[in-house]
């Protein structure tokens, strides 16, 4: 069964796709996980300059979730280059690059340091991290900066250019429209939900902040209509990024509009989940006789 599928100039084997942060550079994950049946992974946010993250606790599990406050910890540019992409290029699969600044600039220079590093099939924009004070999803809700910094990365990166969105707005579908106007090959819908978990007998927050990014099986309804919403508006080219757990999450995203997935927090629970799913997929296509693509936006077609 051919499960390919293509996000810009990028030729994916499958459609599951490590979500970043969950997964960290795959390197960590040797004989837990297998990578390389992946379509692609994602690897942690970076910045310009290494970054320490926030304060701990960083992860707070719910009923039906997790929240965390990671605050974009990670190596900077110049160890990414040199230490792990060496290492990833090991391990066979695609790898794309999460990219986060602190001004539009620092995008800019991100995409151009990653344009001569071959083995970075994409970069993916991360203008809605919720975990940090002054940038991330404070870019991401505001539609003239995401329009500015997708235009910067697109002029510096040659290769495939997703933009990851913020649920975390009134209509989506304006952030989107900025993104791919300004030359977003793909959008990723969407990074985490701002939540809260508080510590009754402290009467504080379970993690070193407020609040934190929301992730998990309670997300997927919500960021399921987000996918259908902007694929019925554009029909551009989503990926769907939110709980996704089983089969018949992966389907109702495809037949939303998603035509690849990105799966995170399932990683914690289950680091073999990715690899049983795509099984999993080719099986269900053959047996209904379908393809992939049949199955993609056909949300409203009569079966
Ligand atoms: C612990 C953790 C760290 C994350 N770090 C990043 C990150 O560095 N960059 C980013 O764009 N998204 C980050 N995310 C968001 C995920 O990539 C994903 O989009 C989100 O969790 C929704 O998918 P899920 O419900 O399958 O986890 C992180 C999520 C979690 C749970």
């Amino acid at each position: 069964m051919n499960l390919n599928v293509q996000i810009g100039s990028m030729s994916l084997p499958n459609p599951f796709i490590a979500a970043s942060g969950t997964y960290g550079y795959g390197v960590e994950w040797e004989g837990l996980s297998t990578p390389d049946e992946f379509g692609a992974i994602v690897g942690k946010g970076i910045f310009i300059e290494p970054k320490t993250g926030n304060p701990s606790p960083r992860l707070a599990e719910t009923s039906c979730g997790l929240i965390n406050s990671i605050g974009l910890e990670g190596p900077g540019i110049d160890n990414f280059i040199n230490e792990i992409v060496p290492q990833m290029k090991q391990l066979d699969v695609l790898c794309i690059a999460n990219i986060n600044g602190d001004s539009v600039a620092e995008y800019g220079d991100l995409a151009r340091r990653l344009d001569s590093v071959e083995e970075i099939a994409a970069v993916e924009v991360n203008v809605s991290c919720p975990n940090l004070e002054s940038s991330g999803m404070t870019f991401g809700i505001n539609a003239s900066s995401v329009s500015e910094i997708t235009k910067i990365v697109r002029s510096s990166f040659t290769r495939t250019v997703i933009v990851k969105l913020t649920p975390n707005v009134t209509d989506i579908r304006v952030q989107a429209k900025a993104a791919l106007d300004a030359g977003a090959d793909a959008l990723t819908i969407a990074n985490t939900w701002v939540g809260m978990a508080i510590d009754v007998h402290k009467r504080t927050s379970r993690i070193g902040r407020d609040f934190g990014g929301y992730s998990g099986a309670a997300i997927k309804p919500i960021t399921l209509k987000l996918v259908y919403e902007v694929y019925k508006e554009f029909g551009c080219t989503i990926i769907g990024s939110g709980g996704i757990y089983e089969l018949f999450d992966c389907l109702e995203y495809f037949i939303a509009g998603a035509r690849a997935l990105m799966l995170g927090t399932v990683n914690f629970i289950d680091p073999m989940r990715m690899a049983a799913l795509k099984k999993e997929l080719a099986e269900f296509l053959e047996n209904e006789k379908l393809s992939l693509d049949e199955l993609i936006g056909s949300y409203g077609s009569s079966v």
